[in-house]
């Protein structure tokens, strides 16, 4: 058998990989002339550069250069950063005879202990999401280098995604091999194997079927919206990773029921209200349709989110076409799961799907705290847009809030202004009604710019037109620094709803 190994080998080793050639050396097979053109998969910004950068490594071991070609042809489609994985004592052409059974990589490669030192290491492996990871096949496996690589670092919470430079052998069972040297949190994407005939057409195809989802670019803020212009009843809006604007602030339609819901609806789009919060659970999505239809206002001008619930997680497809016919409003700006439950991560999956037909336009999730978010992204491959979740000054979540920024997910707060049975506790603090006089605003209105500076979107639910029009009317005025401080020290832990 490794008679016949060999044989092989000395036929295909020597043809070297060559594709993604810059076309400096003219021996080289020619692909097609580089362009700068990214995938479909990079993330769209709003000056249609390219974006996510700065979250995808290529990290790569090459002892003879063909994975190198191929490794530096991945980063130059994604625009992502690229390591070399170096051995601190470089490999000699003694060294990678294979024919000799005593040689160095023979030796290390059948010791399963082997862990070829690196020379220099990778600077802030932490801001990366995701790893693309290439390696030739020695014997039928990775080199040992490689195993070194990943024991490393942490990579909880990354995307691994692996590819082989070979002269013929497949890649096996060399990425499961490696995938178990790493922690179980990161999520090791399939295999792939190249030969030298591949192009740079074929990296890029490739790397785009994965369907990864880049971070939200740096020039996208999630974290601090443009307050300063908005105007009381025309909100500011947010980019969303997904590429689609958003107005920080809007209105809930959670209890809104049948004609309420329709004339509260109608009230907020007169008061320049264009965010429009529903679920399925509220069972009011027809109504929110009709209202949104009825208003006058253009559909594009109007940002509607809904919610797929638990009990729909199993029929996700079916669930997300009939809130489809229930809105009527020919596409979702935004469908979020309601809450964690059996079968969410297909249900997202169903979503995932769903944008691409081009029913939905931005996906994300409600109720998911960063445990949930840890077990969570590493099973999917679109990043959320946004996360609702409960805030108000009593729970402020100000560890959430962070974690999702930093993800470049838009964070949204519902319950406001406290929930059902608390507002008037709420409306009522002193803290807040003293800052209220000061500004001559309502107690209401200072939560929800409290909110706003925080960087979370508002969605208070009323169907009081003078309160829709009073929570609409955020951009008069600003809480000063000390004025946070006092809300901020208000946190009580105190949730106000199971979720
Ligand atoms: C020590 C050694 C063992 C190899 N074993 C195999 C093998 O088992 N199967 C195979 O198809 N190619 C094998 N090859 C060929 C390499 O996998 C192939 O040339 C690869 O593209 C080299 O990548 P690099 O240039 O990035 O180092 C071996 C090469 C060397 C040096």
């Amino acid at each position: 058998m490794k008679q016949i190994l060999s044989l092989i080998l000395s036929f295909t080793l020597f043809f070297p990989l060559a594709a993604c050639d810059t076309g400096e050396s003219g021996s080289k097979i020619q692909y097609a002339a580089p362009s700068r053109q990214a995938p479909e998969i990079s993330t769209p910004s709003e000056d249609g550069s390219d974006s996510g950068d700065a979250n995808i490594l290529v990290a790569y071991f090459s002892a003879t250069g063909n994975t190198r070609v191929l490794a530096e042809c991945a980063a130059d489609v994604l625009n992502a950063d690229l390591y070399e994985i170096q051995a601190q004592t470089p490999y000699t052409s003694e060294d990678l005879n294979y024919n000799d059974s005593s040689s160095r990589t023979s030796k290390e490669q059948n010791d399963p202990s082997a862990r070829p030192e690196i020379s220099g290491q990778v600077e802030n492996m932490e801001k990366y999401d995701i790893v693309i990871l290439g390696y030739p096949i020695w014997w039928g496996q990775a080199s040992k280098i490689v195993s070194t690589f990943l024991e490393s670092y942490d990579f909880s919470g990354k995307t691994i995604v692996p590819f082989c430079t070979s002269g013929s052998s497949g890649i096996g069972s060399s990425d499961k091999n490696l995938s178990e040297l790493c922690s179980e949190s990161a999520s090791w994407k399939e295999g792939k194997r190249f030969s030298s005939d591949t192009s740079r057409e074929d990296v890029a195809e490739w790397l785009n079927s994965l369907e990864l989802v880049l971070k939200t670019s740096s020039d996208i803020s999630v974290s601090s919206f443009d307050l300063d212009n908005g105007e009381n009843g025309k909100a500011p809006a947010v980019l969303l990773n997904s590429g689609y604007r958003m107005p920080v602030a809007g209105i809930g339609t959670y209890s809104l029921l049948d004609d309420t819901c329709v004339e509260s609806v109608v009230s907020a789009l007169k008061s320049g209200v264009r965010l429009i919060d529903t679920a399925y659970m509220y069972h009011n999505e027809a109504e929110v349709g009709k209202a949104v239809r009825e208003s006058g206002v253009p559909r594009e001008e109007i940002f509607v989110t809904t919610k797929l619930y638990p009990s729909q997680f199993d029929r996700a497809a079916e669930a997300i076409d009939e809130a489809m016919e229930k809105l009527n409003l020919g596409y979702i700006d935004l469908m979020l799961l309601h809450h964690p439950g059996k079968g969410d991560v297909d249900a997202y999956k169903a979503m995932e799907q769903a944008v691409k037909d081009g029913k939905i336009r931005s996906i994300g999730l409600s109720n998911w705290y960063i445990e949930e978010m840890e077990e969570f992204l590493p099973q999917i491959t679109v990043m959320p847009a946004l996360v609702q979740n409960e805030i108000h000054p009593y729970y402020q979540e100000n560890d959430v809030i962070p974690y999702m920024h930093e993800k470049g997910i838009v964070m949204e707060g519902w319950y406001p202004l406290g929930g059902r049975g608390y507002t008037h506790e709420l409306l009522n603090d002193e803290t807040i009604v003293a800052i209220a006089q000061l500004h001559g605003k309502s107690a209401a209105q200072v939560i929800l710019r409290w909110n706003l500076q925080k960087g979370v979107v508002v969605i208070p639910g009323s169907s009081n037109p003078d309160h829709i029009s009073e929570n609409i009317s955020l951009f008069d005025f600003k809480l000063t620094e000390d004025e946070m401080e006092r809300i901020n020290s208000l946190d009580r832990g105190e949730k106000h709803d199971w979720y």
